[in-house]
């Protein structure tokens, strides 16, 4: 079913350790590249518009944004890698905040990993998987912008994406394809989600 307004609300945004709220719940966090969609798939997936700030300028989720569904799950946006422009300290700053996050988050459950279905899995992406492998955090590769490709286009990025993961041990073997604009695999992706629960 549709979730109420009420069910979906946002906790906090976190910049240090001291700031987590208590793993006190099953927890999904949503990460990738700036840009690659992860606020509007949070937004789409859980009916709120303006839930997670959502923007044409990349590198904007600088915190990382803790929501809770139905008070039984957290939703997180982490802050987008492979923002270029930012300056290089603060890119290392998140990247270093995020890591420790992502290491000892006992009740993270699974790491949607979102790939643009444009660009494909890049190099930056790979060096993320690595960093979720080596956690043994159970990860997930979800395709963004389906809208954006043809049918055979899309054939293409899967089967890439599908080679992508075949020597990592924490990926989930089941790619997904998604669009936030179009309505795209979104009730697929809440089936993986419910699953976790
Ligand atoms: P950061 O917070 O900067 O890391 O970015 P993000 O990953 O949260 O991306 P965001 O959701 O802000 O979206 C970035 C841009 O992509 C926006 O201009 C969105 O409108 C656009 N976008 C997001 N999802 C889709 C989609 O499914 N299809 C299309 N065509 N555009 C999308
Ligand atoms: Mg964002």
């Amino acid at each position: 079913r549709k979730l109420f307004a009420s069910e979906v609300n946002f906790v906090k945004g976190v910049v240090n350790m001291q700031g987590l709220p208590p793993a006190d719940r099953p927890e999904i966090a949503f990460a990738g590249r700036s840009n690659v969609g992860k606020s509007s798939l949070i937004n789409a997936l859980f009916n709120r518009k303006q839930l997670a700030r959502a923007s044409g300028q990349p590198g904007r989720t600088q915190e990382i944004n803790f929501f809770t569904i139905l008070e039984a799950l957290y939703v997180v946006d982490l802050p987008g890698y492979g923002f270029a422009k930012a300056p290089k300290a603060v890119v290392d700053k998140w990247t270093n905040f995020t890591q420790t996050y992502l290491r000892g988050r006992t009740n993270l459950q699974r790491v949607f990993l979102l790939i643009d279905s444009r660009r494909g899995v890049g190099d930056v992406d790979r060096g993320i998987m690595k960093v979720l492998d080596r956690a043994a955090l159970n990860y997930q590769i979800v395709l963004t912008k389906a809208d954006k490709l043809k049918k055979s286009e899309l054939d293409k990025v899967i089967d890439d994406a599908v080679v992508a993961i075949k020597k990592n041990p924490a990926a989930h073997p089941r790619i997904m394809l998604t669009s936030a604009e179009k309505n795209i695999g979104l009730p697929e992706l809440k089936a993986e989600i419910v699953a976790l629960l």
